[in-house]
């Protein structure tokens, strides 16, 4: 039998994997964000970066060669003349062009979004698909959120975490968040407190020795992976 291996590969969310995305979460959340809102952000929302995890898969004997290409999905195309007028008439009614989309093939596994805000970077969400939970994807995405933050020289890492959230607190905590607040009744939900938690400065001397030996030990337990920003 082939041994086949798994390598994670951070990059950028694209329109293509959001129909992968909203799966995620759907298990992940009480409150789900519509599609839309993750398409308007990643068109047209300058502070917004969105990263995903791709699960790539190698067979042994495949690993050494380069992954071969993605087959791109066939759309289908309207007749042609028709193109031009759908387009139109989709602008002229704020509709997105959906047949144009390529989704994507390989499994997206967690994704985190950030707000590069003038001091601070802020983490709008991150989530990872619950059959892939406990085996470092969350720690991944979060290293490379701060690793984000960091290369476009912001002075602190924020976000909000539920109350109750305790297996996304301790995630944060290992990661040197602290809890700076609380916004009581901030979930519209069930009325739940959110913790606003905040790192120390990222740049500080100190912190980058913790993630440093943090991504050290990611790495001897988890394995290699590409993180892709751009
Ligand atoms: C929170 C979440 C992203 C963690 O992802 P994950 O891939 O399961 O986490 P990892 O395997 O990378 O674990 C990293 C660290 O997180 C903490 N952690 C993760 N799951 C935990 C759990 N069930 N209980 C306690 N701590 C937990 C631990 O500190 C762990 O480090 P350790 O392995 O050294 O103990 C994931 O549980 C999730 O998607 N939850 C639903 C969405 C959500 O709540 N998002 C946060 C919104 S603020």
């Amino acid at each position: 039998m082939q041994a086949t291996s798994v390598r994670y590969h951070v990059r950028p969310m694209d329109l293509g994997d959001i129909s992968q995305v909203m799966e995620i979460e759907q298990e992940s959340f009480l409150n789900m964000w519509p599609a839309t809102a993750f398409k308007r952000d990643i068109q047209h929302n300058h502070l917004a970066r969105y990263l995903v995890v791709a699960e790539q898969r190698q067979d042994a004997e495949e690993a050494v060669a380069p992954l071969p290409e993605r087959e791109p999905r066939v759309v289908p195309m309207p007749p042609p003349g028709m193109g031009r007028w759908l387009s139109e008439l989709k602008r002229l009614f704020g509709g997105e062009e959906e047949g144009e989309v390529e989704t994507s093939r390989e499994p997206i596994v967690g994704f985190v979004g950030v707000w590069l805000m003038p001091d601070e970077a802020h983490i709008v969400t991150i989530a990872v698909r619950e059959s892939h939970r406990g085996r470092g994807i969350g720690e991944l995405l979060l290293i490379a959120a701060i690793e984000l933050a960091t290369l476009d020289d912001r002075e602190v890492v924020t976000l909000e975490v539920r109350a109750s959230n305790q297996a996304a607190q301790a995630l944060y905590e290992k990661y040197g968040f602290r809890k700076v607040d609380v916004r009581h009744r901030y979930y519209s939900d069930n009325q739940e407190d959110a913790v606003i938690m905040a790192t120390d400065s990222i740049r500080s001397a100190s912190y980058q020795a913790l993630c440093q030996r943090l991504r050290q030990e990611h790495r001897e337990r988890c394995g290699h992976y590409d993180l892709d920003f751009n």
